[in-house]
């Protein structure tokens, strides 16, 4: 059940003249299949845990199995493989290379795997589809509006089928249609593959899309939210009670 599980994970930054302790002790845990947010305010770790989780960053101390296996343990060459077969990244800025087609961009991740034409052909169909840019593919990222971009970038993130989503402020650029758009979309298609995402968003309506909510606070666990049972509008109304509780500036500037 557990896919993702992470203990006492500590990151600090500097030297040991100047150090900053951004995450003192984190223990987080996702299931198979799970949307998980990741709120708190601006500075609190939030970017620093979602790297630390998705390998882009090693921990100062602590351990993170995926599957079973820990691997902050492991040589710079196989955790770039395990990063590239098994995970998928959305950004912000969406990330996509500007001298590639909307196609081009959703295929990269296929470029490593022995799979026919025929095949990536269809993977990329399948993904566009669902996410409702099949008509853009010969686009270039320049032509397209930034709800497009972004729903280009998810497509890639989905379409080799990885085991974790990881998202830090995909809908940060995104006006609100555009924004519930793709987050609706993520949420289906979290559904219908049983692809984990952990998204971090300062956004209490962008948090309402996932089952769970963690607060950080000062690089540490303060609370979570599970949605459960509750309609999308009173967990919302929940995760702003929390957000207000957590006081601070909650909405990140970034
Ligand atoms: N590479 C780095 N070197 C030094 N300090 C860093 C670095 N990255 C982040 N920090 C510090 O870690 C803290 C948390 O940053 P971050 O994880 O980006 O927070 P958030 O995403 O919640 O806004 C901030 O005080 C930031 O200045
Ligand atoms: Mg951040």
């Amino acid at each position: 059940m557990t896919l993702l599980e992470a203990k006492n994970i500590k990151k600090s930054f500097g030297n040991k003249f100047n150090r900053t302790d951004v995450l003192k002790g984190i223990d987080i845990n996702l299931n198979r299949g799970e949307f998980v947010s990741i709120m708190g305010a601006s500075g609190s770790g939030k970017t620093t845990l979602l790297n630390v989780l998705s390998s882009i960053d090693r921990v100062t101390s602590g351990q993170i199995y995926i599957d079973g296996t820990d691997f902050t343990s492991l040589k710079d060459k196989k955790l770039a493989d395990f990063r590239k077969n098994d995970l998928g990244f959305i950004f912000q800025d969406y990330n996509l290379l500007d001298t590639l087609t909307v196609r081009e961009n959703i295929m990269l991740p296929l470029a490593i795997r022995n799979m026919t034409k025929n095949e990536a052909a269809g993977h990329f169909e399948k993904v566009a589809g669902e996410l409702g840019i099949s008509e853009l593919a010969n686009k270039y990222p320049g032509q397209v509006s930034g709800g497009q971009a972004q729903r280009t970038s998810a497509a890639r993130a989905f379409i080799h089928q990885p085991k974790i989503i990881f998202a830090d402020e995909p809908t940060g650029a995104l006006d609100s249609k555009s924004a519930s758009d793709l987050l609706k979309k993520l949420q289906q298609l979290n559904s219908t593959l049983e692809t984990s995402i952990l998204m971090v968003t300062h956004d209490a309506t962008a948090s309402s899309f996932s089952h769970r909510v963690i607060f950080l606070k000062d690089g540490q666990v303060y609370t979570s939210l599970t949605r459960g049972d509750m309609t999308q509008e009173s967990y919302y109304q929940e995760i702003l009670d929390t957000q207000r509780v957590l006081g601070g500036v909650v909405e990140d500037a970034e």
